[in-house]
C-alpha cells in the first residue's frame, strides 16, 4: 500500500524520501528512547544549540532529560573500532529551547553519523551525501563548506591568550571583518580576512584559496581540505558546493570539514554538520566520526508565495535618528530609491533598475526582519546586536550612529553593597551581562524610553543606556560610570540571503563601506 502524496506535508514526504537515500547508501537506522541521563548533557552544555534542556527525575531518583540532541546519544553508545566504519542513520523528534519564543519546541530530526575508521574518503562521500540530500529537498540550494582546523590554525597564530582567540573565531563565524583586524594583525589576521572575503564554487576558489593559505605550508589541515575540494569540484558539476569560511562549528567540538546547506526562500540552515573527533575525543572515544543533520520541520515553514523578493536584494532600514544618517550613506554609495527621502507615512520604497528595495523599520526590528529573511540585509545598532545577538553576519561598520553604551547614576551616587543594584534600562541582557561579569547583584527595571528619569525619581540607583552627545546625561545631572562598549551602525545579513546573493551584497557592503569612510 502507497501513503497518498496529497496526505503528507513536504517535510513528512522529504524524511521518508531521505530515508530512503540513506539506506540506498549504506546506513542503518538508529532508534532510541526520549530520554536521556542528564549528566551526559551537564557535561557536553557548548555542544548543545541551548543548555537549557527538559529535565524529570525517573522512578529510581536519577535526573533524565528528554532529548535535546541524538549525536551525543549515539557516541554515548558506540564502542571504538577502527577498523570499522559505523554507518547510521536516525529519524527522531528532539526537544529544544527556542531563544526568539522563549519556548521549548519538539523538533524533527533526520540525520546519519559515521563513526569509527572515518578517513579522507569518508568525509568526502559525507559530504556527497549531503549535497544529494539538499537536492531532494527541492529548489534552489547551497551548500557552503569550511575547515574548522584551517580557520582554528590562523586565529591562534593571530592572536593570544583563549580569551581574545575566542572573540577572534565568534568575529570569523559573524564575518565581521572590522572585528577581525581590530582583534589580530600580521599575515594571518589578512588571511582570516581574505577567506571571509572568498565566494563562489568550489572551482571558482580553488586556485585563489591555494594562495591565500600559503602561509600554512603544507600543513595537513590545508592540504586535507585542498584534497577534499578538488575531489568534489570533479562530482559537482552545477557549482551546488560553495566554500564559505565563515561556517564554523564549535571549536572544542568540531575539527577539519563543516558544512551548512541553505534552501533559497528559506532563513535558516536546513542542513549542518561535520567531522567531531574532539567530541569523541571529549567523550572518552578515540575513533573517528562525521555527521549531519537535516531540519525537515524549517521546510513545512517555507513561504509557499513565489514572488519577485528573489530578484531584489531587499533591505530594512531603521525609522527615526540612525534613519537619517543611513539614508545619507545609502545616496552617498549611490544606492538609493525613488522618493524615499520625501518626507510621507511610505514604508517601502524600491529602486527597479538597480533591483533593491528598501523598507522602513523600528530601529529595534531592524535585527528580527534580517534573522528571518524577509529583508536580506539591514541596518542596526550595535546596540542591538548586543541585545538580542541575532544569528546574523555583521558585515561592515558603517561609522555611523556612533554612540556609546553606558552605565550612569546620579551626581555623587555610591554603590551600596550591602543590596542588589536596581538598574533601569531598555537593554535587559547587555547590563544583566555587564553587571555579571562584574560579580553584582542587580534587579533590572526594564523601561520603554526616557531612562534617565528612573533614578531621579528613584525607581532605580542606575542607568544603563546609549549616550550620544552626553545632553541627556548632562541636562538630568547625571554622570557616566562606566562604559559598556562603542556603539555604531552596522550592515547586516541574513546567513541564507548571503548564500544566494552574496555577490550583491558584498557590493553593497563594499560601496557603503568606501562611503563611510568618506564620511569620517
Ligand atoms: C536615547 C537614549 C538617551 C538619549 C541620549 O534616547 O536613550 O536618552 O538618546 O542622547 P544624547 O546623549 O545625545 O542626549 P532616544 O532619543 O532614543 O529616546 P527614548 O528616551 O525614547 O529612548
Amino acid at each position: 500500500m502507497t501513503v497518498s502524496d496529497n496526505i503528507l506535508q513536504k517535510s513528512e514526504r522529504i524524511t521518508f524520501a531521505l530515508r530512503e537515500l540513506f539506506v540506498q547508501s549504506g546506513f542503518t537506522r538508529y532508534r532510541m528512547s526520549k530520554f536521556e541521563e542528564y549528566d551526559l548533557y551537564a557535561k557536553n552544555k557548548e555542544f548543545l544549540i541551548s543548555d537549557n534542556v527538559i529535565t524529570f527525575t525517573d522512578s529510581s531518583g536519577k535526573l533524565m532529560a528528554l532529548k535535546p540532541d541524538v549525536t551525543l546519544s549515539i557516541i554515548k553508545n558506540s564502542k571504538d573500532n577502527y577498523g570499522e566504519l559505523k554507518k547510521l542513520y536516525y529519524n527522531e523528534n528532539v526537544f529544544r529551547f527556542s531563544k526568539e519564543s522563549g519556548e521549548f519546541k519538539e523538533v524533527a530530526q533526520i540525520g546519519v553519523e559515521c563513526i569509527g575508521g572515518v578517513d579522507s574518503a569518508a568525509v568526502c562521500d559525507t559530504v556527497k551525501l549531503a549535497r544529494e540530500s539538499l537536492e531532494l529537498l527541492g529548489g534552489d540550494y547551497v551548500l557552503a563548506l569550511s575547515d574548522v582546523d584551517i580557520i582554528k590554525t590562523a586565529v591562534c597564530a593571530a592572536a593570544s591568550g583563549s580569551e581574545a582567540r575566542e572573540r577572534l573565531y565568534s568575529a570569523v563565524t559573524l564575518k565581521n571583518r572590522d572585528a577581525v583586524l581590530d582583534i589580530a594583525s600580521g599575515e594571518y589576521a589578512e588571511m582570516l580576512v581574505s577567506l571571509l572575503d572568498l565566494r563562489g564554487s568550489v572551482k571558482e576558489v580553488l586556485p585563489k584559496l591555494k594562495e591565500i593559505l600559503a602561509p600554512l605550508g603544507s600543513k595537513e589541515c590545508k592540504e586535507e581540505f585542498i584534497a577534499l575540494l578538488e575531489s568534489l569540484s570533479k562530482f559537482d558539476s552545477s557549482d551546488k558546493i560553495t566554500v564559505d569560511f565563515s561556517v564554523t562549528g564549535d571549536m572544542n567540538y568540531y575539527n577539519g570539514t563543516v558544512f551548512k546547506g541553505f534552501i533559497n526562500g528559506i532563513s535558516d540552515t536546513v542542513l549542518s554538520g561535520g567531522r567531531y573527533d574532539n567530541l569523541m575525543k571529549k567523550m572518552g572515544r578515540s575513533s573517528k566520526a562525521v555527521g549531519f543533520a537535516v531540519y525537515t520541520d524549517k521546510l513545512d515553514a517555507a513561504s509557499k508565495e513565489t514572488d519577485d523578493r528573489d530578484e531584489f536584494v531587499n533591505v530594512a532600514v531603521p525609522k527615526g535618528r540612525l534613519g537619517e544618517k543611513v539614508f545619507d550613506l545609502f545616496r552617498s554609495a549611490g544606492i538609493d530609491a525613488p522618493d524615499m527621502s520625501e518626507a510621507s507615512r511610505k514604508l517601502i520604497f524600491q529602486n527597479g533598475k538597480e533591483k533593491i528595495r528598501f523598507f522602513w523599520v523600528k530601529p529595534t526590528d531592524v535585527a528580527k526582519y534580517v534573522e528571518r529573511g524577509t529583508a536580506d540585509i539591514g541596518i542596526a545598532g550595535k546596540d542591538i546586536l548586543l541585545e538580542y545577538e541575532p544569528e546574523v553576519y555583521e558585515l561592515a561598520d558603517l561609522k555611523t550612529g556612533i554612540c556609546r553604551m553606558v552605565a550612569a547614576a546620579p551626581e555623587g551616587y555610591k554603590d551600596d553593597k550591602s543590596r542588589a543594584l536596581r538598574v533601569a534600562t531598555k537593554f535587559e541582557n547587555i547590563a544583566r551581562k555587564y553587571y555579571r561579569t562584574g560579580g553584582r547583584d542587580i534587579d533590572v527595571i526594564k523601561l520603554n524610553g526616557s531612562i534617565e528619569v528612573a533614578p531621579i525619581l528613584g525607581l532605580s540607583d542606575v542607568i544603563v543606556d546609549i549616550v550620544e552627545t552626553g545632553t541627556t546625561l548632562k541636562e538630568n545631572n547625571l554622570k557616566v560610570i562606566d562604559e559598556i562598549a562603542p556603539v555604531s551602525a552596522r550592515l547586516i545579513s541574513n546567513r541564507a540571503s548571503y548564500g544566494f546573493k552574496g555577490e550583491k551584497i558584498a557590493l553593497i557592503a563594499e560601496k557603503l563601506t568606501v562611503a563611510s569612510g568618506d564620511k569620517k
